[in-house]
Parts: structure tokens; C-alpha cells; sequence
């Protein structure tokens, strides 16, 4: 675990699903995911200051290539906080581990102040659903139950990729962390998890479940449309999340989306 030293409050942003490719020209669903996530990361650069630690949570890249975790290095790098990231369904686990070796990027749990934030995998290989392996299991229980006993720890942010709540769309139903009951069996039992932070279902989403805040944050490049039976996507720009960590546990966030034209996607597409 890391000890950072943040601002007060903590300042965090939160970029998800940029789905890279190897070559940087690659695009998804007609839209070139390097080119947004640019967009995304100049805004960034324009609207934030004194960040104390940028998340990527999950689906860094769309073909799990070497290539495309250097592009996202490279493009974040001038944002100057330390990275933490966590791999989605499109993501080679193994890959990321092998690329962040040497750095603190695949750490899973660091703190600041009196805040702790605790990144967990829900990837499976091969698959678009999502779930917590025993491991990642036993680190959440260990690291809540140590918080619980810490007298300067009092409040916890959990960050994973797929959504622990099902998802607001109809083909949606099947792609979220499938042992949720056992997640929440964990959390339920201390008192400490203010928030859980998500992308995977890339869109903006923000609240309560069981007095926990949960916020979902579009991704870098395509949006997809909340409250449809079929897969559609939201003709809404990228963006990414600001979140303020207030030692008292409040929190404030906001997502904050490239503005000043439309970036093209092929809108009328039934899946991706
Ligand atoms: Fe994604």
C-alpha cells in the first residue's frame, strides 16, 4: 500500500473504458478512441489542478494489445499524478500486471489521509461479465476489517470496472460483476465504504444503494444510452469524473464532458 500525501480535500479523477487499440488510428464503432480520450485528457488538463491520483478503471484497451497500454501511459503521463488502474473485460489482466511492473500503476490499495481507496479486479478473461475471484474477495475483507480497526482510517473507496448493480438497460441484464451478493456480504459487514466508483456500462450515474454512493462515469469514447431494451448508443460526448474526498466523508463529484463539437460514431449501430 501506498501513503500519499493529498490536498485537503483529496483530489481525484477518474478516466474509464478508453478502449484503445494498437494502432492509434483504431476506432470503435466509428469512433477513434485515441482521438477522444486526447479530448478527454486535454480537458483534464484545462479543468483540473492538484490531483492527487488518477484512476483508470478498466477497458484501457479494445484489443489487449502491448501497444495500446503504452499509448495509454503515454497520453496520461501529462497529467502529473501518480496512476492507478484496474483491467475490464476487454483488458489482458496478465498483460497489465507484466506492463506495470517496476511502478506503483497496478497497486490495489493506497491511502490518503484518512481515506482509503482499494482497486479490485473483476475481469475474466474472454468474458463480458465481470466477478470477484477469492482473492480479490479475501483482499477486500482484509483490508475493511484492518480499516475497521485504524483509528485514523475512517472512510473507504472501492473502485472496480463492471457495475455491482445491474445495469438500466435491457441487454445489459447479463454483463455486470455476477457475485454481487457476496461483495455486498463483505461491505455489509463493516461500516466504513462510502462510495464504489465503476465504468463498464459507460455512462454517467450517480446514487444510493444500501447508504453507499455509487457512481458509474461515461467512458473516454462511445456512451450508451440508459433505459433502452436493445443496445443503443447516447449521442452524448465523452468525459470523465472529478471527485473531491472531504475528511469528514462527504464527497463532491461532477462528470465533466468534452464540449464545442460532436464526435462521430456510427449512432445507428445494434452492438459492439
Ligand atoms: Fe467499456
Amino acid at each position: 500500500m501506498t501513503l500519499l500525501i493529498p490536498h485537503n480535500p483529496i483530489n481525484i479523477v477518474q478516466v474509464t473504458d478508453p478502449h484503445l487499440y494498437k494502432n492509434a488510428k483504431g476506432t470503435l464503432l466509428r469512433m477513434n478512441t485515441q482521438d477522444s480520450l486526447d479530448h478527454v485528457i486535454k480537458l483534464v488538463q484545462e479543468t483540473e489542478s492538484d490531483i492527487d491520483l488518477l484512476l483508470a478503471t478498466g477497458d484501457i484497451a479494445q484489443d489487449a494489445s502491448l501497444e495500446a497500454y503504452h499509448n495509454f501511459i503515454r497520453t496520461v503521463a501529462v497529467i502529473d499524478a501518480p496512476l492507478r488502474w484496474i483491467p475490464g473485460n476487454h483488458d489482458s489482466a496478465t498483460l497489465m500486471l507484466e506492463i506495470a511492473q517496476g511502478t506503483d500503476t497496478g497497486e490495489k490499495s493506497v491511502r490518503l489521509a484518512n481515506w482509503l481507496v482499494l482497486l479490485l479486479d473483476t475481469s475474466i478473461e474472454g468474458k463480458v461479465h465481470g466477478r470477484l475471484a477469492e482473492s480479490e474477495l479475501e483482499l477486500l475483507e482484509e483490508s475493511l476489517d484492518a480499516a475497521q480497526g485504524d483509528k485514523d482510517l475512517d472512510h473507504c473507496l472501492i473502485c472496480l470496472h463492471h457495475n455491482p448493480i445491474p445495469g438500466n438497460a435491457g441487454w445489459m441484464k447479463d454483463v455486470g460483476l455476477v457475485n454481487d451478493d457476496q461483495f455486498f456480504e463483505i461491505i455489509d459487514r463493516f461500516d466504513k465504504v462510502n462510495c464504489i466508483l465503476y465504468g463498464h456500462i459507460h455512462q454517467d450515474l450517480d446514487f444510493m444503494h444500501k447508504n453507499i454512493r455509487c457512481l458509474c462515469t461515461p467512458s473516454t469514447c462511445i456512451q450508451f444510452k440508459a433505459g433502452v431494451t436493445n443496445f443503443e448508443l447516447d449521442k452524448v460526448n465523452p468525459g470523465y469524473r472529478s471527485l473531491k474526498l472531504f475528511a469528514d466523508g462527504s464527497i463532491e463529484t461532477g462528470v465533466r464532458r468534452v464540449g464545442g463539437y460532436a464526435l462521430e460514431a456510427d449512432y445507428a449501430s445494434k452492438g459492439y
